[in-house]
């Protein structure tokens, strides 16, 4: 749908349905799984391999992807506004396409240290088996001008960053990857698209664990890799093949569904999440709470400039006398929050973010332990009762 006509939740309705409308169609796209495609004739199965060798998303095998796949892609290009989406069985797998995808041995990457923590722990190892090293730098300074090497070739980023929601300041750092010829590349997860659009913001690559609010229902795992530029969805396609990603079927049909209610589920969350933040700013226990839409957080300026909302996760660090055993037994105190690594869900989560992660953080910093809380869709007063009640248990 145009994008000039209609807007983004009129368009994340009506995505994907074109290829089923032939005079009686589903409003819900069918779960389309195989693992083979049938040709109508020799020429046919030869003229859609010349297509898929030109570029083009078709389907000559089921790893390629069903009609149920290129629905959902076109959902995830209208969030991310990108012409070409690649699916990846987890937003991690997502991740790791896009290094693999755009650095060669000899290359040289510069990442935010505050990203992702399976970036440092698990991707980095992979990109110095290949002889690709990186660059960590703190996102607060703007582009790393000090860092940069003959030999870069992308700049990878996260805003906000996990845990501490760091921001940055996008647009400042795609015109830097312009000035130098780099390839900025940027995890949306946090904003799932809905709230924030990297690739207008300067950035080449958009990355999401679709796994979290795309899917909604903490039912899957899956992420999407977005971008404008025909090029390099190329050479991201090209590793996706050899790679030989595939998402199922019925997967790629859940996250379609979550789509379809990102808008009204997302602004729930992000209610419910500054309920909580405001209360937490008023206990005790607690010494300081991290959600951009805080008018004290660090960010929350750069997220005013770049975002149109906020979602349902709240960190909180405790005060000095609290100690890391306090932060666990507060969160086994809680009911309603389930104690759990992941978000995005429609239930609420609390989770002792584990301090080397935050310790990779450099703009937004803190000595004390930290429980990062995922908002569900539960009614925000049961939940600050919880961690109410919680607190009160705990307290010493
Ligand atoms: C910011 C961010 N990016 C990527 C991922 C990885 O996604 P997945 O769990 O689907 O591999 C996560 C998961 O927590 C995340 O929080």
């Amino acid at each position: 749908m145009d994008e000039r006509v209609h807007a983004l939740s009129t368009r994340l309705l009506h995505a994907g349905l074109g290829a089923f409308d032939d005079g009686a169609a589903p409003v819900s796209v069918p779960v389309v799984r195989t693992s083979t495609v049938r040709f109508a004739s020799s020429a046919e199965h030869e003229r859609l391999q010349r297509l898929r060798h030109d570029g083009e998303n078709v389907a000559t095998y089921g790893r390629h992807g069903t009609a149920t796949h290129r629905a959902l892609e076109a959902a995830i290009g209208e969030l991310e506004g990108a012409t070409h989406t690649l699916l990846a069985p987890s937003g991690l797998s997502a991740i790791t396409l896009v290094f693999l995808s755009l650095l060669a041995p000899g290359d040289h990457v510069l990442i935010q240290d505050s990203v992702y923590g399976p970036v440092r722990e698990r991707i980095e190892p992979l990109l110095a088996r290949l002889g690709i090293e990186a660059t960590y730098f703190a996102a607060q300074n703007g582009p790393p001008r000090d860092a940069l090497r003959a030999n870069t070739r992308l700049v990878y980023v996260e805003s906000p960053s996990s845990f501490l929601y760091e921001i940055i300041d996008l647009p400042a750092f795609g015109a830097f990857a312009r000035e130098h010829g780099l390839i900025l590349a940027a995890d949306n997860t946090w904003s799932a698209g809905w709230l924030h659009q990297p690739l207008a913001h300067g950035a080449h690559v958009s990355i999401q664990a679709t796994t979290k609010y795309a899917g909604g229902h903490s039912d899957l795992m899956q992420g999407a890799v977005s971008t404008n530029d025909a090029a390099l969805a190329q050479r991201l396609r090209d590793t996706h093949e050899a790679l030989g990603l595939s998402v199922g079927a019925d997967d790629a049909w859940l996250a379609l569904r979550g789509i379809r209610t990102i808008g009204v589920r997302l602004a729930q969350h992000a209610r419910h999440a500054l309920a909580i933040a405001e209360y937490l700013q008023g206990e005790r226990a607690v010494a300081r709470v991290f959600h951009p839409a805080l008018p004290d957080d660090p960010g929350h300026a750069l997220w005013q400039r770049d975002f149109r909302g906020a979602n349902g996760l709240v960190s909180f660090a405790f005060t000095p006398r609290h100690d890391a055993a306090h932060a666990r037994a507060f969160v086994d105190a809680l009911r309603l929050f389930s104690h759990g690594a992941s978000w995005g869900g429609f239930e609420s989560l609390a989770l002792v973010a584990p301090a080397a992660r935050l310790g990779a953080h450099s703009y937004v910093r803190t000595e004390t332990p930290v429980v990062r809380l995922h908002a569900g869709l539960e009614d925000p007063s049961d939940l600050i009762d919880d961690l109410r009640r919680a607190f009160r248990l705990t307290s010493s």
